[in-house]
């Protein structure tokens, strides 16, 4: 069973209702654009270069499209599906269920640990939740990734660089560069910070093996 992070409630009835208006798209996660999307797992799958047969878990899939470009990468794949939002875990079993090699679950003490753990989108929606108890909850999600991983793990958060006029009260930015030190004192010697792709956001990458 989930013992949901009490900051991550208002959220599930957010995605619930993104999902309901635009259904199993980029639209119905949060984003505004398919290529930004594919572009986000293009930095991800970074942590995965140089790998042919892995085992991936998605933490916080969506609707899962994060798969078939998973897929399309030479070699075998077991992957791993796992979202707070039954909605999102339902329209991905319909889009990709029945796929070999490939699970769904919105209860977290189902996940295996897998060789990697790779986020996308799952920091920048707080919605109301203060920003303190945000980083809080982020740090210790990022704990959650590396102790689901035996060879890196790989997130994406909104940038506290980001240009003051366009940023918003529901969204967190994140500071790179705390994040990048967190992870480099509390999970791997081995940490690589991507902020160069021309989107509000940046990518960390950790190699734990
Ligand atoms: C912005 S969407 C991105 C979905 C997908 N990763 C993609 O890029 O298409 C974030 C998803 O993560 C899920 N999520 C956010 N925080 C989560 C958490 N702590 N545990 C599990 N799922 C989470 C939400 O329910 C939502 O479906």
């Amino acid at each position: 069973m989930n013992t949901l992070d009490p900051v991550l409630r208002p959220l599930l009835a957010y995605y619930q209702t993104i999902l309901a208006s635009h259904g199993a798209t980029p639209l119905g996660v949060g984003w505004n654009s398919v290529k930004a999307q594919q572009l986000r797992f293009g930095k991800l799958c970074s942590v995965l270069e140089g790998e042919a047969n892995v085992s991936v878990i998605d933490y916080g899939c969506g609707y899962g499209a994060l798969l078939p470009y998973l897929r399309a990468r030479p070699g075998d794949l077991d992957y791993w599906g796992y979202d707070m939002c039954g909605a999102m875990i339902e329209a991905a079993k319909v889009e990709f269920g029945n796929e070999p090699g490939t699970h769904f679950t919105t209860d977290r003490a189902e996940l295996p640990r897998a060789d990697y753990c790779i986020a996308s989108g799952i920091f920048s929606f707080k919605l109301e939740a203060d920003p303190g108890a945000w980083r809080d909850y982020m740090l210790a999600t990022i704990d959650d990734m590396a102790s689901l991983a035996k060879c890196g793990i790989a997130f994406n958060a909104l940038t506290s660089y980001s240009d003051p006029d366009k940023k918003r009260d529901d969204l967190y930015y994140a500071d790179p560069l705390e994040i990048f030190d967190y992870c480099k004192r509390h999970v791997s010697r081995d940490v690589a910070l991507l902020h160069d792709y021309k989107l509000f956001d940046f990518t960390i990458v950790v190699r734990m093996s």
